[in-house]
C-alpha cells in the first residue's frame, strides 16, 4: 500500500522545528530523531522519503551524518537545516550531496515550497528507473535465426545500417520478426548501451499517446497534476521503436516529423523546445501506400521514415528455415521449461515445412512451445489441422465472420481472429481460382502467382477438393 502522507524525518535537538511543521504542513508526516544516531537509525527502519538535517547538533554534526547516510546503498534526499553564519558548511553539504538547505529561522511557506520540489524530482526520478528497468528487462536478446536467401539478404542489410543513423522501417505480416530485427538493429549500433524505448502506436489510445510520446506539462489538461516526461526523453542517446506506425494518427504524424527533422518537441501544454538525440526504428504490417492515398498517412513523413525499408518475408515463403526455428524453439522452450530436447522426426518437420503459416514465425513458435510442454510431437498433425481449419467455413462463399459466432479459442486476440481471416480468405481465393481454371492447378498457381509445389501443399491443407 503506498503511503497517503510523504513521510519526513528531522533530525535536530531543536523540538521547536517539529513543532511547528507538524502543526503547520498536516500534508506531510513528521518523525523526529533528537540526535545523528537515533537519525541514522529511523532512516533504515522508517524508511523516509525525505530528511531534514541540522548541521549543528551535539554529538555527530549533520555532515558527518549525511557522510554516514552516503554509505548506504540507497538513501533518501537530504535537505540540512542551518543557522545564519554556517556557510563554509552549507558548501561542504551540497558537495556531499544534500538536495537543498533551510536557514533558520524558516519561513514555513518555503519549507513545503523546498519539500514538495524535491519529491517531484525524487518521483520523476523514480519514474524514470521503473521505465528504465522495463526496457532492460525487454532487452534479453534474442537470436535472430534463419538462414534462407531472403533472410541472409535481410541480416546483410542489418549489419550494413545497424550502426548508423538511419531511419529504418521495417514491414512484414504479422508474427514475421519486425521487433526482432527493430532489436538487432539497436543491439548493433553504438547506441546499444542506451535505452531501446518501444511504443505500439495501435495499443495506446489516440488522445493519449502524444502525451506518452511526447509528456507533457503541469496543469496542460485534467488529471496532469504534474510533469511528466514522455517516451522521447526516455530514450535520449538511444533507439525508439514506434510499433504499428500505420496506426499513428495523423494529428501526431506531423509532430513525429518535426522530431525527425530538428531532434525536438514540444511537451503537451509546454512552450519550450526539449532536444533530444533518438534514432528511430519503425514497423509496420499495413500498407502505407495505400493509406497515403487515402490520406490517412503523410508522404511527407512516409518518405523520410523511409530512408530504408526491410521487408520481412512471410514464413511460408521460407520454409528452408522452418527446420531451424522449430530447433531453436525446441531448444529455448526445453530450457525454459526443464524438459527434454529431443529432435522432431522427419515426418514433423515436412508437415511443418508443407503449412502455410499465417501467423508466421509467433504461430510456429507457439506451435513447438506446445509440443514441448506437452511432450508429444504428435500433436503437431493436430495442432496443423485445427490452425488450417479454423472453424472451417461451410462453403467458399462463407467469406466473413458470422457476428453470432463465438470468438475463435474463446479469444479476442486480434492476432489470431486476423490469422483466421487470413486463411480463410486464402482458402477461398484458391478454391475460386481452382474452380475458374477447372482444377487446372498449374494455371491456378499462375493466376495465384504461387509455385505449383505450394499450391499442391495448399490444397491438402485446406482440405480442398473438387466438389466445391
Ligand atoms: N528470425 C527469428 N528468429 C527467432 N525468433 C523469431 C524470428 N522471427 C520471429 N521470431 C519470434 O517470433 C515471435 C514474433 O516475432 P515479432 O514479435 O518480432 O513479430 P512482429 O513482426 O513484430 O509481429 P507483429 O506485427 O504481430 O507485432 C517473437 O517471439 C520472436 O522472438
Ligand atoms: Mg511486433
Amino acid at each position: 500500500m503506498p503511503r497517503i502522507k510523504t513521510r519526513v524525518l528531522i533530525i535536530d535537538d531543536d523540538p521547536k522545528v517539529h513543532e511547528l511543521l507538524q502543526a503547520t504542513l498536516p500534508s506531510f508526516e513528521f518523525i523526529t530523531a533528537q540526535n545523528g544516531i537515533e537519525g541514522i537509525q529511523k532512516v533504515t527502519t522508517d524508511k523516509p522519503e525525505l530528511v531534514l538535517l541540522d548541521i549543528k547538533m551535539p554529538g555527530m554534526s549533520g555532515l558527518e551524518v549525511l557522510e554516514k547516510l552516503n554509505k548506504q546503498p540507497q538513501r533518501p534526499e537530504v535537505v540540512m537545516i542551518s543557522g545564519h553564519g554556517d556557510t563554509d558548511y552549507v558548501v561542504q553539504s551540497i558537495k556531499l550531496g544534500a538536495a537543498e538547505f533551510i536557514t533558520k529561522p524558516f519561513q514555513v511557506k518555503e519549507v513545503e515550497i523546498h519539500l514538495n520540489k524535491i519529491l517531484e524530482g525524487v518521483r520523476l526520478r523514480s519514474e524514470n528507473r521503473e521505465l528504465k528497468s522495463e526496457v532492460a528487462a525487454q532487452k534479453g536478446f534474442t537470436a535472430f535465426v534463419g538462414d534462407s536467401a531472403p533472410m541472409q539478404r535481410v541480416k546483410a542489410i542489418i549489419d550494413q545500417v545497424a550502426d548508423s543513423e538511419l531511419t529504418v522501417l521495417i514491414r512484414g505480416e504479422s508474427g514475421t520478426g519486425k521487433e526482432i530485427v527493430a532489436r538487432s538493429l539497436h543491439e548493433l549500433s553504438r547506441r546499444r548501451e542506451k535505452p531501446f524505448v518501444k511504443v505500439n502506436c495501435a495499443a495506446i489510445p489516440r488522445d493519449l499517446l502524444e502525451a506518452e510520446l511526447f509528456g507533457y506539462e503541469k496543469g496542460a489538461f485534467t488529471g496532469a497534476h504534474k510533469q511528466k516526461q514522455g517516451r522521447f526523453e526516455v530514450a535520449d542517446k538511444g533507439t525508439m521503436f514506434l510499433d504499428e506506425i500505420g496506426d499513428m494518427p495523423l494529428e501526431l504524424q506531423s509532430k513525429l516529423l518535426q522530431v525527425l527533422e530538428q531532434q525536438e518537441f514540444v511537451r503537451v501544454g509546454g512552450v519550450n523546445n526539449i532536444s533530444v538525440d533518438v534514432r528511430i526504428i519503425c514497423a509496420t504490417n499495413r500498407n502505407l501506400e495505400a493509406a497515403i492515398k487515402e490520406q490517412q498517412f503523410r508522404d511527407d513523413l512516409f518518405y523520410r521514415l523511409n530512408e530504408i525499408t526491410l521487408f520481412l518475408p512471410p514464413l511460408r515463403d521460407r520454409s528452408e528455415d522452418i527446420p531451424l526455428l522449430a530447433a531453436h524453439f525446441a531448444e529455448k522452450y526445453a530450457r525454459q521449461y526443464e524438459k527434454d530436447d529431443s529432435p522432431l522426426d522427419k515426418q514433423t518437420l515436412e508437415r511443418l515445412m508443407r503449412f502455410h503459416w499465417p501467423g508466421n514465425v509467433r504461430q510456429l513458435e507457439n506451435m513447438i512451445k506446445q509440443v514441448v510442454v506437452r511432450g508429444d510431437e504428435q500433436i503437431v498433425n493436430e495442432l496443423i489441422s485445427a490452425a488450417a481449419a479454423g472453424p472451417r467455413p461451410t462453403g467458399i462463399a462463407s467469406l466473413e465472420d458470422d457476428p453470432n459466432e463465438p470468438p475463435l479459442d474463446n479469444t479476442y486476440s486480434l492476432k489470431k481472429r486476423i490469422a483466421r481471416m487470413t486463411a480463410r480468405e486464402e482458402r477461398r481465393v484458391i478454391a475460386e481460382v481452382l474452380q475458374k481454371t477447372n482444377w487446372n492447378r498449374r494455371k491456378a498457381a499462375d493466376l495465384l502467382e504461387i509455385s505449383y509445389r505450394s499450391l499442391l501443399y495448399k490444397i491438402k491443407d485446406y482440405d480442398l477438393n473438387a466438389t466445391e
